[in-house]
């Protein structure tokens, strides 16, 4: 028996993936080196992926009596770790040996034994400007006459890795710039590329990474906060190009853990009355965000979850008063090691308050490189499968999002495990296979 909505096989028309991916970063420091050398360690039998669903996730296909359970790197055809080539941008020079070393996040070991493959990337330079990212100065930047020359340089270098490869996808692991909000040259493409020409401030370097890769046709992937894509503009270039867009800001370490404890209780009907979530972390990443206007852009995405998951509108004697507060602080000991605590203040039968402490001792890259990887499969994956490219924003993959992005007047879905079954029921979709509804009754003879 067919389920409802998976009435659109399209796996025979999704263009194999044969070939390189190239795999463009805009950005080169630890979340970035530590994909790139996790990627090549594994590649050498040094180490698991531990941590992508694309590499070690299994997706169920038909009944749970059918016992049929694929890794999803069989059942999907996305590109094969052996077939991945890396280039990309930042304001350091150095090769990403170097950028490496300064992450501090792998071992010193490790990193030797990929020594010369992570001393043959060289950084591109970066299209930059302090105005946008303040505590960061560049050794290493563009010069241009305005943002459209710039882009243009940008899009220059697509084209040559162009040559170099067979599909290509860019990712933004740069830092997280100032909060920008939307203004009149986002509502339209022919108002936002005036605004490259006019030089507007409203347009920051991460936009014209991401107009670039959309002009070029290749999808773009955001692993920051900032605004980028989140406009119109970028959205109908995005739908034109056939060039997929998705969420922002990866979903590692205190977000992923609310997006499992908020639909938890929300699920039981308990109320929460406070949740005070703070970080101290001492990367890179913590020093742009000790900047109070990058910082504001980070809280803006880490804010927003709660609200979406926990519906207050819907269940106001449990939600409306909520008090939720994010702080981060920079602590250069503890390098990338973050700590992020959060004191969780909930009621139950006839409103007796309880807590809920969690203290989550993480590793902030080695919980962002596996997203990223899995991001740049799925949506290389995306571009090649007909009923996906065309949609411009990739909902299915709000699984690896601290801010997902949706179709306008729908609001997004934060609950993780509604986004695991979302996306690999996409999954199932294009691939022609019954989506798997948990009904069950098939099992009763229903
Ligand atoms: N590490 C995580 O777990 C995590 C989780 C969610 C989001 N993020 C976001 O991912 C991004 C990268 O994090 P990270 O820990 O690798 O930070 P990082 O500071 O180590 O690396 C960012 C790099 O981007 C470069 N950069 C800044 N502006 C640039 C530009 N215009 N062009 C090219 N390069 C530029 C910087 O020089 C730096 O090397 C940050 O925005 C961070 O907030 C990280």
């Amino acid at each position: 028996m067919s389920t409802p909505g998976a009435a659109a096989p399209d796996a025979a028309s999704i263009k194999p993936a044969t070939g390189k991916l190239g795999i463009m970063t805009a950005g080169m420091g630890a979340v970035c080196t530590t994909l790139i050398a996790g990627v090549e360690a594994i590649r050498h039998g040094l180490a698991k992926p531990i941590g992508s669903i694309s590499q070690m996730g299994t997706i169920r296909l038909g009944k749970r009596t059918d016992a049929n359970s694929p890794l999803i790197k069989d059942f999907i055809p996305i590109a094969k770790l052996d077939d991945l080539v890396f280039t990309g941008w930042d304001i350091f020079g150095g090769n990403l040996y170097d950028a490496a070393k300064t992450a501090q996040v792998l071992d010193r070991d490790q990193l030797e034994q990929i020594r010369p493959f992570l001393e043959s990337i060289e950084p591109m330079p970066a299209v930059f400007d302090q105005h946008y990212v303040k505590r960061l100065t560049a050794k290493k930047a563009k010069t241009g006459k305005n943002k459209c020359d710039l882009a243009s340089q940008i899009r220059n270098d697509i084209a040559e890795f162009k040559s170099k490869t067979d599909r290509q996808v860019l990712i933004w692991t740069g830092s997280t710039e100032i909060f920008l909000q939307e203004s009149a040259v986002h509502q339209s493409l022919a108002a936002f590329e005036k605004g490259l020409t006019d030089n507007d401030p409203g347009i920051a370097p991460s936009q014209l990474y991401a107009w670039a890769a959309l002009k070029e046709g290749i999808p773009f992937i955001n692993g920051a906060p900032n605004l980028t894509v989140d406009i119109p503009a970028l959205n109908e270039l995005s739908r034109k190009m056939n060039a997929p867009i998705c969420g922002k800001d990866f979903k590692t370490g205190q977000t992923f853990m609310k997006s499992v404890l908020a639909p938890a209780f929300k699920t039981r009907m308990l109320g929460v009355s406070g949740w005070y979530s703070t970080n101290i972390l001492g990367n890179r990443d913590g020093e742009v965000l000790d900047d109070p206007e990058s910082f504001k852009t980070k809280e803006e995405s880490k804010l927003g979850l709660l609200e979406m998951i926990l519906q207050p509108e819907l269940y106001p004697d449990l939600y409306k008063d909520i008090y939720h507060k994010v702080r981060i602080n920079y602590y250069p000991p503890r390098g990338d090691n973050k700590e992020g605590w959060d004191n969780i203040d909930i009621f139950g039968w006839l409103g007796y308050p309880m807590q809920l402490k969690v203290d989550f001792l993480c590793r902030d890259s080695i919980l962002a490189a596996p997203l990223a990887l899995d991001l740049c499969l799925f949506m290389d994956l995306a571009a090649r499968t007909p009923s996906l490219r065309g949609l411009g924003i990739q909902e299915w993959l709000s699984f690896y999002f601290k801010a997902p992005d949706s179709a306008k007047g729908v609001y997004p879905e934060h609950d993780l495990f509604i986004q695991s079954m979302k996306m690999k029921n996409t999954l199932r979709h294009i691939m022609g296979e019954d989506l798997i509804t948990h009904l069950g009754l098939e099992y009763y003879g229903g």
